[in-house]
Order: C-alpha cells, then sequence, then structure tokens
C-alpha cells in the first residue's frame, strides 16, 4: 500500500490506462475488461484491474490537474512497477479542424508549469510521449476508421482561465487542445524511463463554444478506451 493507493503488490498490472474520473474508470474497467476487481478507493479514486485480450491491464482514476495526476503516476511506477500509462480524457477543441468528438494523440503538451517546475526550474523541457504508444494509437485510430489529429496540445493549470491571451496564443502555434494532465504525464514517464501518451477527445470547443451532449459522452469515450488498449497491446 502507498499513501494514496490501497492495492496489495501485484494488484496492478503493469498497464495502467488513467481517465481524470474514477467513475470513468470504473465504467471503462467493467465496459472493456474481463474479470475487473476493485483494487483501490482510497479517497474515492477508483481502481480496477483485469484482462483485455488475455492482457492484464489496470484502469485507475487520476484525479484532475497535474499536481492529482502526479501523485497516482507516481506511486503506480515506483511503488508499483507500471510499465506503460495512458491518459485517457476530454479535452477542448482550440482548431477549427477539431470537431467535437475527434480523438486528439498527443505527441507534447505544452504549460506553463508542473509539479516538476521544481526540478526543471527555468529549463523548458518539452514533455513528449513514447513513440512506439502514439503509432500504435494512429493505427488503432486509422482501422476504427475514428476522426483523430495528431500534434501538440496544452495542458493548462485553470479550467476556469482568466487569461484569454494564452489560449489566443495556443490556438495561434497550432495547438489541438487543452486539458490539464498530460505534460506532467509525460514528464513523470520520463523520468522513470517508462512509457506515456494521452489519448483525448474532443468533449467542448474553445473556438466554436460547442460541447458533446452528454448522452454521446459515453460512447466517444468508448472509442478512446479502445484506441488506448489497441495501442498498449497492438
Ligand atoms: N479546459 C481545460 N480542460 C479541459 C477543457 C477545457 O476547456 N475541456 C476538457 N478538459
Amino acid at each position: 500500500m502507498t499513501v494514496h493507493i490501497g492495492a496489495e503488490q501485484g494488484q496492478i498490472a503493469e498497464t495502467v490506462l488513467m481517465p481524470g474520473d474514477p467513475y470513468r474508470a470504473e465504467w471503462a474497467a467493467k465496459t472493456f475488461l474481463d474479470d475487473a476487481v476493485c483494487i483501490n478507493k482510497v479517497r474515492g479514486m477508483l481502481g480496477f484491474t483485469g484482462t483485455w485480450r488475455g492482457n492484464r491491464v489496470t484502469i485507475h482514476g487520476s484525479g484532475m490537474g497535474m499536481p492529482s495526476l502526479s501523485i497516482y503516476a507516481n506511486e503506480l511506477i515506483r511503488d508499483y512497477g507500471a510499465k506503460t500509462l495512458i491518459r485517457i480524457g476530454s479535452c477542448g477543441g482550440m482548431q477549427d479542424a477539431v470537431k467535437i468528438r475527434d480523438v486528439i494523440i498527443a505527441m507534447t503538451a505544452t504549460t506553463l508549469s508542473t509539479p516538476s517546475r521544481g526540478i526543471l526550474r527555468e529549463l523548458n523541457f518539452a514533455p513528449c510521449a513514447d513513440y512506439s504508444l502514439l503509432e500504435a494509437a494512429v493505427n488503432a485510430a486509422k482501422s476504427r476508421e475514428t476522426p483523430y489529429h495528431v500534434g501538440g496540445i496544452y495542458s493548462s493549470d485553470v479550467f476556469y482561465d482568466e487569461r484569454p491571451d494564452l489560449n489566443e496564443q495556443m490556438v495561434r502555434h497550432g495547438t489541438l487542445g487543452v486539458e490539464m494532465e498530460a505534460a506532467e504525464l509525460y514528464l513523470v514517464a520520463a523520468r522513470h524511463k517508462v512509457r506515456a501518451l494521452a489519448v483525448l477527445t474532443v468533449s467542448d470547443h474553445l473556438l466554436t463554444g460547442e460541447a458533446l451532449p452528454s448522452e454521446d459522452r459515453e460512447r466517444s469515450f468508448g472509442d478512446m478506451v479502445e484506441i488506448a488498449l489497441e495501442a498498449a497491446f497492438p
């Protein structure tokens, strides 16, 4: 057990999918995994381990924002031996070509700061996805005919942003979407020499103001879970 994860040693798989929302972790585990067993409930941050096509997988919530994700990613890697971590979550679209429901496969993630800022200080480190996972996710999206985009995203510290000029600069520099976790996942994974990727569904759009109707959220989320699973086990 760790401070934030109640699982016993051996109860967490080497491959971990990380949605922000713990109830989505429960839904995804019950929908896509065989023999899913709940392995964590500490602070309501649910985690489940089961199998997908015979491969062991854990689906564990990250919470919202980089400080929360950082706690779980660190403990999953350092204390439970996780080797492949794939964030599955939603993001806001930032380009006209990016439509609601499309999938974004994040090659890199720009930030103002992350919990890793304390060690990196003035260094402008470029957090980067694992290429083997990225390539496998692209192949999965292609074969499922899911509309997808590959490129940079923005991992923001704030949902209620009081600096619209920053979003404008992100849009101007071709950033595909905004979320709040991927950059720190990529940094923690790089530090510990494990693989990481973020696969995101566009749930709202900063340019058009559109939002995914709640009845569509589950189906779109399901496509993303399957792309992440196929990327982990191509
Ligand atoms: N901002 C930050 N995070 C998000 C958004 C957004 O607009 N949409 C989904 N996650």
